[in-house]
């Protein structure tokens, strides 16, 4: 079992501490936040994860994880240095590096004897090198007397499933200028079944990046076709799980809806596409992936105004606000921009969402009313949103809501609920590339006749539409 020092708590430092603590090693977690580290110590988590909490609670109480603000009790003794701190976004999209760059000073500042530093936060292509380099400078300049070696192991963690995604990889990507080293951060992760790809530092760092923008790029993709399913009359939900069957495909990530957030696809695909235009590539698919993802919140906004006419004055309930369910982070959600903009057009607007409302607090118009449960929310509305697929909307008591709402609206923000249920309850119901069957016949048979103008009347089209 090895001694392992991870720097910083935030979501991924905090998981892949507490995971490898569980695995038998020795962990100490270091953070700067001396708050956080007395609240940590507490058995108090900085962040919802399911989970995470009793890990942290079992380890510590085992002793093999321990907390820390002290670089010089945490780093001599370990034989692996996680960094994993956060790499905000720079004001031009860039990746900010200036935490990487403290975590590796400080760590250079009390090495000793030989440490393996391991980099797992996302960091643009090249950091690698340029942690060993800081590393490098920091120990000519002082008298230490230690080696090191830079690996990059970027994660894949996902916000709500982070501990089982810990423990049950798809893979695990190690990337180093010395395989030894890369092997000896592999036996860390042996008791996990999983493929280990080992590569260079630039590589494993771009298989995160790429990792990340072609998820988004699916989303992007299944939105841009929800669109045209809206306008031609399918249902983009049934066409994903057509496509879903191919298994060059797969059905994974073609969840049509209001669009990405989170604390990565956002912040990874623009720094990908800023280290592509900086390196005189031109990043068209990642510039576009982008566009879209920011249309699908202004179209839903616009298919509400569509429907209710002007939103000023309107009292509108909103079901969910973090960015996915299970997770209490607000990061990029797209609640935030939808509120937002109703908020501008002078709609009421009343919110609940299970676990992220105190980080929401923080970051919506002040005009917006927090509510305690579904139904408080809804009542006296005109219209409902569903922004956020949480189970508990799904279990909805829709009777109940049909008698508080004052007129039955509903835009299904994530294409959850049943069109056919949702309109049997009396709902005008909205989806996302759902249009209803009436509009669906017609559309369809409009735009058919649209799509035979553009080919030319010839008589297959002809023919076809004659058919209907
Ligand atoms: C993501 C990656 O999945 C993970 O591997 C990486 O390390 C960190 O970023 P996360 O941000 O936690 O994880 O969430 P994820 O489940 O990937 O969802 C991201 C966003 O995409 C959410 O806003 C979600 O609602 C949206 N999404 C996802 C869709 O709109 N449609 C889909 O089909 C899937």
């Amino acid at each position: 079992m090895s001694k392992i020092c991870v720097v910083g708590t935030g979501y991924v430092g905090l998981v892949t501490g507490t995971c490898l603590a569980d695995l038998g090693n020795t962990v100490i977690c270091l953070d700067v936040d001396a708050e956080k580290i007395a609240r940590l110590k507490c058995g108090e988590l900085p962040i919802y994860e399911p989970g995470l909490e009793e890990l942290v609670k079992r380890n510590y109480e085992a002793g093999r994880l321990i907390f820390t603000t002290n670089y010089a009790e945490a780093v001599p003794e370990a034989e692996f240095a996680f960094i994993a701190v956060g790499t905000p976004q720079g004001e031009d999209g860039s990746a900010d590096l200036k935490y990487v760059e403290m975590a590796a000073e400080s760590i250079a500042k009390v090495l000793k004897g030989h440490t393996i530093i391991i980099n797992k936060s996302t960091v643009p292509i090249g950091t690698g090198d340029w942690v060993a380099s800081i590393l490098e400078r920091s120990l000519n300049d002082s008298s230490v007397e230690a080696t090191f070696e830079v690996v990059s192991n970027p994660e894949f963690l996902r916000e709500g499933s982070a501990v089982f995604d810990f423990m049950n990889p798809d893979r695990i990507v190690l990337g180093s200028t010395k395989r030894a080293a890369a092997e000896m951060v592999s036996s860390l992760y042996s008791a996990l079944k999983s493929p280990i790809i080992i590569t260079d530092l630039r590589t494993a760092e771009m298989i995160k990046y790429a990792s990340n923008a072609i998820l988004a790029t699916r989303i992007s993709f299944i939105n841009e076709i929800a669109q045209i399913c809206d306008t031609l009359g399918a249902d983009v939900k049934v066409v994903a799980e057509g496509m879903g069957y191919d298994k060059r495909i797969g059905p994974q990530f073609l969840q049509a809806g209001i669009g990405y957030g989170g604390s990565c696809f956002p912040k990874d695909v623009k720094a990908l596409a800023h280290m592509a235009a900086t390196h005189n590539c031109h990043p068209q698919l990642l510039l576009a992936v982008m566009d879209i993802n920011q249309d699908a919140r202004r179209l839903f906004v616009q298919k509400i105004e569509r429907k209710l006419g002007s939103v000023t004055g309107r009292r509108i309930a909103v079901w969910g606000l973090a960015f996915k369910p299970n997770t209490d982070d607000m990061r990029e959600a797209p609640a935030l921009d939808i509120i937002t903009a109703l908020v501008r057009k002078g709609a009421e607007v009343i919110v609940y969402d299970p676990v992220a409302m105190k980080n929401a607090r923080m970051l919506l118009p002040g005009a917006v009313e927090f509510c305690n449960d579904p139904y408080t929310a809804v009542t006296e509305a005109e219209a409902v949103l569903l922004l956020t697929e949480w189970n508990e909307f799904k279990q909805v008591n829709f009777q109940k809501v049909k008698k508080l709402m004052h007129r039955l609206n509903l835009f299904d923000g994530r294409n959850l609920y049943d069109p056919e249920e949702m309109r049997r309850f009396g709902f005008n119901y909205e989806a996302i590339g759902r249009p209803d069957e009436e509009l669906q016949d017609s559309s369809s048979f409009n735009s058919f006749r649209a799509l035979a103008g553009i080919l030319g009347s010839g008589p297959l089209e002809m023919s076809r539409v004659a058919k209907r």
